[in-house]
């Protein structure tokens, strides 16, 4: 991570379908360490692929892509990098619907050798951030999209990571649960220089970010 850009991307490219579908073809982005960065385009532009890629959630065929130092085209073990490094946001939330809400924060700690206990504290002060704390025994079938969508910011900031990915973060909410969601991810932004890496389909969505990137047929408008 040199020239404090913590995501440098040149050239990346991504196909999919033996490489009939080019879902990337010639990314070039930088994002400085900090930086709250949204990624806007029509649908099948590149942008989950793009995501998924800084995420190290797939790797990509060609190009360079290194985040906080780390180089993903190395393709070695990144499960370290992702748990410790990345809190995602997806659309869908991915909560885990038998567990309760403190376990579904609590699961991404897992592994990182801490107590039970510790580990307990930290879920309920996440959760508290999210102003859950008194939902934290409920399964996350008993609760509003807006408030499943703020454990998944608890569950994002388990590890406290340096990166967030936030795919559409809003997508599915109404617009004071979508407000309250994004009010959570700007002050991560401000108060803890957290970069953040939302992808939206809001232009006022957009337009809370320091910058804008646009992407179309797997490419970077300038
Ligand atoms: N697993 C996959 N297998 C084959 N093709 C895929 C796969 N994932 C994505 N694609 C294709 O790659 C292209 C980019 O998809 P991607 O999901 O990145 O788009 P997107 O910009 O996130 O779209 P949306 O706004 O609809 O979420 C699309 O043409 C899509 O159909
Ligand atoms: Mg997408």
């Amino acid at each position: 991570m040199n020239n404090g850009n913590i995501v440098e991307i040149t050239n990346l490219k991504k196909g999919y379908d033996k490489g009939k579908i080019k879902a990337l073809n010639g990314i070039d982005i930088q994002i400085r360490k900090g930086e709250f960065v949204s990624i806007i385009g029509p649908s099948g532009s590149g942008k989950s692929t793009l995501l998924n890629m800084i995420g190290a959630l797939d790797t990509a065929d060609d190009g360079l892509i290194t985040v906080a130092g780390n180089d993903l085209m190395l393709k070695k073990d990144l499960s370290d990098f992702r748990s410790k490094k990345i809190g995602f946001i997806f659309q869908l939330h991915n909560l885990i619907p038998n567990l309760s809400v403190l376990e579904n924060v609590i699961i991404p700690m897992y592994g990182n050798g801490y107590k039970s206990s510790h580990m307990s504290k930290r879920a309920m002060k996440l959760l508290k951030y999210v102003k859950l704390e008194d939902k934290a025994e409920r399964k996350p079938t008993e609760l509003s999209g807006g408030e499943r969508q703020r454990v998944a910011i608890a569950r994002a900031l388990a590890n406290n990571p340096s990166i967030i990915l936030a795919d559409e973060p809003t997508g599915s909410l109404d617009s004071k649960n979508g407000k309250m969601v994004l009010e959570r991810l700007k002050e991560l932004h401000e108060k803890e220089n957290v970069t953040l890496i939302m992808v939206t389909h809001d232009m006022n969505v957009a337009a809370m970010a320091e910058r804008t990137i646009e992407v179309l047929d797997g490419q970077v408008q300038t």
